[in-house]
């Protein structure tokens, strides 16, 4: 049963042609639900999902997979997408906005108006430490971006890890020496139990002063009136939001207006049907043989 949220002609194409032998159902078209196997969307209708009884997994089409938390669906293994296409996006959009705020890019744009030519001598690179929490295939994708351009690297993850060329950091008090460390902080968390609402008034008064957040993960993991407040005090020197609490952000929402907060659509990596059908038909093809698709979500842990 296929149900993407974007391309259908294309994930359709794909997958008939990566798994010839399967009878792919595109919903709302379900000919036969007794025959299908494998469940392809980002969020489906929990009650038609009940029309499936012969359903042995679900393969999600996004990175994030918090919308199975609950067990609404049916209880069946639950396959998470990881697409370095996606990760490469999304690294790219990271790098993009520290380079902007480390090397001041900002600023030209006002001088330009005016006709200014001042160079702005910003921090060596080696000197703006960039701290990542969430440290998975997309967190880890992101430090290697950075790194390669040399910036040095804090990462923050559950359970800490030890790297040549990485600073790890990791439980409570790892969250407040990582952001006090970072001049520039990459959120690419999920939203689990433990990550939500984790970057509160707390965490943010940890924040190295005049530093910048850079959220692309979900927008749950931040609380948003304590982070306008970081920016009000001058703690934060600014924020990009590619996620917010609420999606798409409410048009009352004073954080469009913030003249420190910079907000992209939920857009830092797409899930393209190219890269991402071929990897669901290699994991259907992997449950068939009998082994173990990945990366497969954990309830226990919400990811
Ligand atoms: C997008 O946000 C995803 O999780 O893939």
């Amino acid at each position: 049963m296929l149900n993407p949220y974007s391309e259908r002609a294309e994930w359709l194409e794909i997958l008939t042609r990566e798994l010839p032998d399967m009878d792919i159902q595109f919903w709302p078209d379900i000919h036969d639900p007794d025959s299908v196997e494998f469940a392809v969307f980002w969020v489906h209708d929990t009650e038609d999902m009940r029309r499936y009884p012969n359903l042995r997994a679900i393969l999600a089409t996004t990175a994030g997979v918090e919308q199975f938390a609950g067990g609404d669906y049916p209880d069946v293994p639950i396959v998470r997408m990881a697409d370095p296409t996606m990760a490469g996006e999304m690294a790219a959009y990271a790098s993009h906005w520290v380079v902007h705020f480390h090397r001041k890019l900002h600023t030209y744009l006002d001088q330009q108006a005016a006709r200014v030519w001042r160079p702005i001598r910003a921090a060596a690179t080696g000197d703006f430490p960039v701290g990542i929490l969430g440290f998975g295939a997309i967190g880890r994708h992101i430090g290697k971006c950075l790194a390669g351009l040399g910036y040095p690297i804090n990462a923050w993850t559950r359970t800490g890890g030890e790297e040549e060329g990485i600073t790890h950091y990791r439980g409570r008090t790892g969250l407040e020496d990582i952001v006090c460390a970072s001049r520039a902080v990459v959120n690419v968390l999920p939203d689990t139990r433990e990550t939500r609402g984790l970057i509160d008034a707390g965490v943010l008064a940890r924040f190295a002063p005049g530093s910048v957040y850079i959220s692309l993960g979900r927008g749950a993991t931040t609380i948003e009136a304590d982070l306008v407040a970081a920016l009000d005090q001058g703690v934060l020197s600014a924020a990009v939001l590619d996620v917010t609490e609420t999606e798409p952000l409410p048009s009352d929402s004073t954080l469009w207006d913030h003249p420190r907060v910079r907000i992209t659509p939920h857009t830092s990596g797409f899930t393209r049907a190219r890269t991402a059908a071929p990897l669901i038909a290699a994991n259907i093809r992997r449950i068939q043989r009998g082994e173990p698709p990945f990366p497969l979500y954990d309830p226990r842990q919400g990811y």
